[in-house]
C-alpha cells in the first residue's frame, strides 16, 4: 500500500489552531440547556429534588435495575458498594487485572487486599474459566473473596452469567462495574443486570455524560438504602446531627442529573453511532497485515465504547508506540489500553492468576478516537495517520 498523503488539519473555529482530536469527548444533544434551565428555575441545584429522581429513574430505566442511587462519580458508587458488601480490612477483593485503577481503589483504601485475575482472550474481560477454577481453590485453602467484581471494558459486557454460576456455587457475591458498559448486553440482558450491584459512570468521557457523576445500582431495596444513607453523611433520623456511622458526600448534585437526563435520550443513538464508528475504522484499515480489531464474542453485543485495536510490530511492520505517535502529530488522542494492574507500582507484590493475556493486550493495544462527533475529515486523517506507519 503506497504512503498516502495527509489531509490537511482543519482549524478550529474559535481559535484557529488545527483542532485535536480528543479520545471520547463529550456529545451534547441540544437538550442539555433546556434541561438544566429547568433545573436553575425550580431552585433545586442542590443533591436532592425532582431532577435527581427522574435521572435515577432514567437510569433504571437503561440498565434494567430496581433501585438506582445517583452518586458524585463511578469510583463514589464503587466505594459505596464496598461498604454496604461489608468490606473489611484484610478481606480479599478480586478484579480483573486489565482494567482501570478505581475498580479497585475505595476497596484498597478500605484495607483490602486485591488478588487480580485474567481476563479471556475473546472479549477482554474477566476470565470464568480461571475464576471457577480459582474459586475452588480458594474454598480448599478455606479463605474466599469477600467480593467478586467483574469488569465492562470498552463498551463489552463482561461475561456475567458464567462469572455468577462460578460465584454462587460458593456463596461471593459480584458487584459489577460497568462504568464502561452502559447500554452494552450479553445474552439479550444487560451490562452488569444480575450482580447484587453495579456501578456506572456519567464522566465526561463516558458514552453518554451528566458532565461528571455515577450511579450504582441493583434490585435489593435494602443494599441500595444503605448505600444512599451512607451517600448522604449517614445521618440518622434525629432533629439534630446524630451518626452510628461515618458516611461520605457522595450524592449527585441536580444540575448534573439534569445534564444526564438530557444525555441518557440519545444513548440508543450514541450506540449505534458508536458501532458505526468501529465498523468504519475496520472497513478502512481491516486490510492491514497485523493490525487487529477488539474482538466481540458471540455471547454479547458492545457498545464500541472505544474503538480499541492490536497490533504486532512483526507483520505491521511499526509497534503500538509507532502509531501512537503519529495518531499524536496528526493531532488525534489515542491512549494505549490499560496497563494491567498486577504490573503498576502501587500493587507490585498483589497475589494475582495468571496474567500473560492481559500483558499481552497492554503490549500491542491502542484506543483510537471514539467520538461521534467526528467529521469524515477527522476520521480520514486518523485512517490516513494510522495506514501511514504500515511497512510492508
Ligand atoms: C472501569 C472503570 N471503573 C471505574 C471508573 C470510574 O468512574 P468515574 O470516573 O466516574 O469515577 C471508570 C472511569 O472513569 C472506569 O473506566
Amino acid at each position: 500500500m503506497p504512503r498516502r498523503a495527509q489531509p490537511a488539519i482543519a482549524p478550529d473555529a474559535v481559535t484557529g489552531l488545527p483542532r485535536r482530536i480528543p479520545l471520547s469527548p463529550p456529545h451534547l444533544t441540544g437538550l442539555e440547556e433546556t434541561a438544566l434551565r429547568g433545573v436553575l428555575d425550580s431552585g433545586w441545584v442542590a443533591p436532592a429534588g425532582p431532577a435527581l429522581a427522574a435521572f435515577e429513574d432514567a437510569v433504571c430505566a437503561a440498565t434494567g435495575f430496581r433501585h438506582v442511587l445517583a452518586t458524585s462519580s463511578g469510583t463514589a458508587a464503587l466505594h459505596l458498594a464496598y461498604r454496604v458488601l461489608g468490606v473489611e480490612p484484610g478481606d480479599e477483593v478480586w478484579a480483573p487485572g486489565f482494567t482501570f485503577i478505581a475498580t479497585v481503589a475505595p476497596a484498597v483504601q478500605m484495607g483490602a487486599v486485591p488478588r487480580f485475575l485474567d481476563v479471556a482472550p475473546d472479549s477482554w474481560t474477566l476470565d470464568p474459566d480461571l475464576l471457577r477454577r480459582e474459586l475452588a481453590a480458594a474454598a480448599r485453602r478455606g479463605r474466599l473473596p469477600k467480593v467478586v467484581v467483574a469488569v465492562d471494558i470498552y463498551g463489552q459486557a463482561s461475561e456475567l452469567d458464567a462469572i455468577l454460576a462460578a460465584c454462587d456455587r460458593h456463596g461471593v457475591p459480584v458487584l459489577s462495574d460497568s462504568a464502561e458498559g452502559l447500554g452494552a448486553t450479553i445474552r439479550g440482558r444487560r451490562a452488569g443486570q444480575g450482580a447484587r450491584l453495579a456501578a456506572f459512570s456519567f464522566n465526561g468521557n463516558k458514552i453518554v455524560t451528566a458532565g461528571g457523576g455515577g450511579a450504582l445500582a441493583g434490585d435489593d431495596p435494602i443494599l441500595l438504602g444503605r448505600a444512599r444513607h451512607l451517600a448522604t453523611q449517614a445521618k440518622d433520623p434525629a432533629p439534630h446531627y446524630q451518626h452510628a456511622l461515618t458516611g461520605h458526600a457522595y450524592a449527585m448534585p441536580s444540575l448534573l442529573a439534569a445534564v444526564g437526563i438530557a444525555q441518557l435520550t440519545a444513548l440508543a443513538a450514541r450506540i449505534a453511532a458508536r458501532r458505526a464508528l468501529f465498523a468504519r475504522y475496520r472497513a478502512a484499515l481491516g486490510d492491514l497485515p497485523g493490525l487487529a480489531f477488539m474482538p466481540e464474542p458471540a455471547w454479547g453485543q458492545a457498545t464500541r465504547w472505544l474503538s480499541a485495536i492490536l497490533v504486532d510490530p512483526a507483520r505491521f511492520g511499526a509497534d503500538r508506540e509507532d502509531v501512537r505517535r503519529a495518531l499524536a502529530a496528526a493531532g488525534a488522542e489515542s491512549r494505549p489500553v490499560w496497563k494491567p494492574l498486577p504490573d503498576q507500582p502501587v500493587f507490585a507484590g498483589a497475589p494475582s492468576a495468571g496474567g500473560a493475556v492481559a500483558r499481552g493486550l497492554f503490549a500491542r493495544g491502542l484506543c483510537l478516537p471514539s467520538g461521534t462527533a467526528m467529521t469524515a475529515t477527522e476520521e480520514a486523517r486518523i485512517v490516513a495517520a494510522i495506514r501511514g506507519c504500515h511497512r510492508a
